[in-house]
Parts: structure tokens; sequence; C-alpha cells
């Protein structure tokens, strides 16, 4: 199999994780090429449950895999998760994870500020993770950010933090938050700077390990929280599309040979914004519950709904996606009706797109069209011909209103519940 990109289609938690847990076996490299630990990547494998937010979903199955340039790294976050996964029996040395030494750090700065900008805007919130993740891309793009790789040298780590404090500084000041002093981001960086160091690699050198390597690229977020072409301003700050993984990954132009996408057999998302066919009645109660919508990352309620059908082509025509894995069929086994939006309608003219326009969200009505539901088990199904005829006729008709093909099936959250059509 050639270098596959795995990227979601929708708001996140499409169910990329397990994905690329399936997938993983037919490759030699997971890179992650983007994001943080806003991700909650969830992986059932023979009665264990793995929550990943930074380490690639190929670290379960023993994969070299690498944090790619592009990610923004909590080191706090890091080596929890590394220690977590330990505990389990996961192995995890500079045999299986390489870190890019020009990542960005997120530091405590990150997080305060995260939150105190949240506060600030009360009703107008984002509903971020509170990770730190706008933050530290901010200033990666202002040139103020600590890269790990300014960690080998005590001087530029000085120089780095110091600029860094007196930026957060003035910020902190505005929002009347604690000053933070120089000499405490030091110290939190003390006890984590050899750990950190002994996976860290200048991307060349990644570059050039990879290189021969079949490589899968694993995206975090979704194409609808891309900062460049999601639903913005409520948005992640990282273009999670598959472009991005020739900025973020170590790797060129020529690097991505097929681009996967993942959805949802309805759709889903966390935090503020649109969301045209989200159901707030017991339907989207009945989905949370059923496909346990909570989130990984911060327990909040995921907000659920109908399958959209023109979210979905938007993002696949935006990362050039082949095919698409859709995941969480099982979820809908129990409804009598299930509907899919085909396109809305806004003040009296018809879309078949999400306008940018935030003023036209609320006026937004979607146009549905509704399936019979096939109302008996479809989890843990591993064969399309098992499948209930309605509920191939659901699947073969978002194929042919999104105009993709499916080429996976997932039916239930473990590794082995899935078809490969
Ligand atoms: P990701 O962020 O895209 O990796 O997705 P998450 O892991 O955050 O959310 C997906 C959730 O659905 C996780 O709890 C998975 O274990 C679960 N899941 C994945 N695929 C399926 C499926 O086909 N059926 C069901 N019922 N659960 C699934
Ligand atoms: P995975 O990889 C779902 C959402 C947050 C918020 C917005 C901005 O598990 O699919 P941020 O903390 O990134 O600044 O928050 O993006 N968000 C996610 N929603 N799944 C994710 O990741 C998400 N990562 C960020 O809820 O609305
Ligand atoms: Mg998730």
């Amino acid at each position: 199999m050639t270098n596959t990109a795995i990227i979601g289609l929708q708001w996140g938690d499409e169910g990329k994780g397990k994905i690329v847990d399936f997938l993983a076996h037919n490759f030699d490299a997971v890179v992650r090429f983007q994001g943080g630990n806003n991700a909650g990547h969830t992986i059932k494998v023979a009665g264990n449950t793995y929550k990943l937010s930074l380490l690639p979903s190929g670290i379960i199955s023993n994969k070299l895999c690498v944090i790619g340039s592009g990610v923004v790294l909590d080191p706090v976050a890091l080596f929890n998760e590394i220690y977590n996964l330990t505990k389990v029996g996961i192995e995890i040395s500079n045999k299986n994870l390489l870190i890019a030494s020009n990542c960005t750090l997120i530091l405590s700065v990150h997080r305060t500020l995260d939150q105190l900008l949240e506060e600030q805007k009360g009703q107008n919130k984002i509903g971020t993770t509170h990770r730190g993740i706008g933050p530290a891309y901010e200033d990666r793009a202002g040139r103020r950010a600590v890269l790990i790789s300014d960690l080998f040298c005590p001087q530029t780590t000085l120089e780095r933090v110091k600029n860094l404090v007196f930026y957060h500084n003035l910020l902190r000041a505005s929002l009347k938050a604690k000053l933070i002093t120089t000499e405490e981001i030091l110290q939190e960086l003390q006890p984590i700077k050899e750990k950190l160091l002994q996976f860290a690699k200048p991307s060349f050198e990644i570059a050039q390990i990879l290189v021969n390597k079949k490589v899968l690229f694993e995206g975090a977020q979704g194409a609808l929280l891309d900062v460049s072409y999601g639903t913005y301003p409520f948005v992640t700050s990282s273009n999670t599309m598959a472009g991005q993984i020739t900025l973020g990954s170590c790797l060129g132009l020529n690097s991505v040979n097929k681009t996967l996408g993942v959805i949802k057999a309805y759709t889903t998302r966390v935090g503020s914004g649109p969301f045209p066919s989200e159901l707030n009645n017991e339907i989207g109660e009945f989905l949370r519950q059923e496909g346990f919508e909570f989130g990984t990352v911060t327990g909040r309620n995921r907000r659920c709904g109908w399958f959209d059908v023109a979210l979905i082509k938007q993002a696949i025509q935006l990362s050039a996606v082949s095919e698409v894995a859709l995941t969480k069929l099982d979820v809908l086994d129990k409804l009598a009706t299930i509907k899919v939006a085909v396109g809305y309608k806004i003040a009296g003219e018809h879309y078949n797109y999400l306008p940018q326009n935030p003023n036209l969200w609320s006026k937004i009505e979607p146009i549905y069209q509704e399936f019979e539901g096939w109302q008996q088990s479809t989890k843990g199904i591993t064969t399309f011909s098992n499948l209930p005829p309605k509920a191939k006729h659901y699947i073969s008709s978002l194929e042919k209103l999104c105009n993709i093909k499916v080429s996976l099936i997932s039916t239930g959250p473990n590794r082995n519940e899935t078809i490969i059509c």
C-alpha cells in the first residue's frame, strides 16, 4: 500500500484513531503532522482501550511513530501519555518515537491564555479544549515560540523564554491576570528537557528515515475545523487538511499517494459554531448515548445531528480525497428513519454549500432526504454482504450523494469490527 493520509472530514471525532490503528499493520511508520493534545483518538483492541492525544496511533502496534514539525507539543501532556501507555505494556523509546526538533512547545502560559481569552469572550467563546493550542500557534507565527531545538542551548532557551514572557505579560496585564517570570518558565522546562531531547531529531534526519518507508499520516481534528477552510472562527488553529502534510510531517510534496477521508454515519461537533443538521431533541440524545458521544479530551457532550452531504462534499473536494471510511454505522441500528441533509434553504435561496457569512447561519433550514432504518444489529459485522439491505442502501446512497467510494466500514469501536469493501 502506498503512503496514505487519514483525514477527518467533519468536525473531528470521526474515528480516525480506530481507522489508523486498523490500517497500521500495512505501514512502516505513522506520522502526526498538525494539532496537539486537543486531539483525542480512541483505539480498542483485544479488550484494551487506549486514548491517544499526541502519540500517533501506530504506537499501539509498535510502528515507528513520528511527531512532525507541524504539531504543537505540550511536554507535560506527552510524558503523561507515555507514562499511562507504559503502565499498560506499550513500550516507548527513541526506537519507536521520533519528534521533529523544530516542533513548537506548548507551555503553561499558552494553557492559561487559552482559558483567559475564552472566559473573556463569554457567550461568544469558541469552546476550545483549553489546551493552549491557539496561543501556541500564534506564538509560532509571531516568531516568539520556544522550539524543542532551543532546549539544546541554555543561552537560546533563556532568550526565547524572556521574549515569550515579555509578550505574555503584556496580555496578562491587560487581562488582569497574574504576571509570570522568566524563572518560572525556565523551571517548568527543567524537568522535561533531557527527557524530551532524547526523542528529538532534526526534520531532515526524520525525512531521511521516512523516505523509503511506507507512511500513514494521521490527521487530527477534521476538515471543518481547518483554520483556512473550516467554519471560521469556530475552528482550531492549525490546517487539518491533507495539504498540511507537506509542511508538517517533515516530508515533501510527493509524499502522499492517497487520501482516505473518515466520515461518521451521522455528524457531531464539540464546542461552538454552526451545525445545520444538529438535533436538539431526543434523536440527538439517542445518537449521543448510542454513539457514546462525549469528548475524549474534555468529557464535554458532543453535539449530534444527521449526516450532512454539503459539508462532506466540500471537504472531499478541498483535500482531494479519493476514498472514505464510514464509521459508526452500528450507532444508527435502532432508528426507524434516518435523515441526511442534502442541501440548505436560507432566506428562500437554495444552497449546496455552507456560506461563510455568519449572519446566515441561524437562518439555515436543511433539506433532508429520508431513509428507512434497518432496525437490526450491524455491530461487529465484517463482510459487506452480511449487512442488512437497508444499511447497504444507506451506504450506497451516501456514496452517490457525495460522489465518493466507501472503501472501509466500521461497525464497532474494536479493531476487528471493520468491513473492507
Ligand atoms: P477520532 O478523534 O477521530 O480518533 O475519534 P474519537 O476516538 O475521538 O471518537 C470516536 C469514538 O467512537 C471512540 O470512542 C471510538 O472508540 C468509537 N468508534 C470508532 N468507530 C466506531 C464504530 O464504528 N462504532 C462505534 N459504536 N464506535 C466507534
Ligand atoms: P480529534 O483529533 C473534536 C475543537 C474544540 C473547539 C475547536 C477549537 O479528536 O478529532 P482548540 O482547543 O483546538 O483551539 O479548540 O476545535 N476541537 C476538536 N473537536 N475533535 C478534536 O480532535 C478536536 N480538537 C479541537 O472543541 O470547538
Ligand atoms: Mg477525538
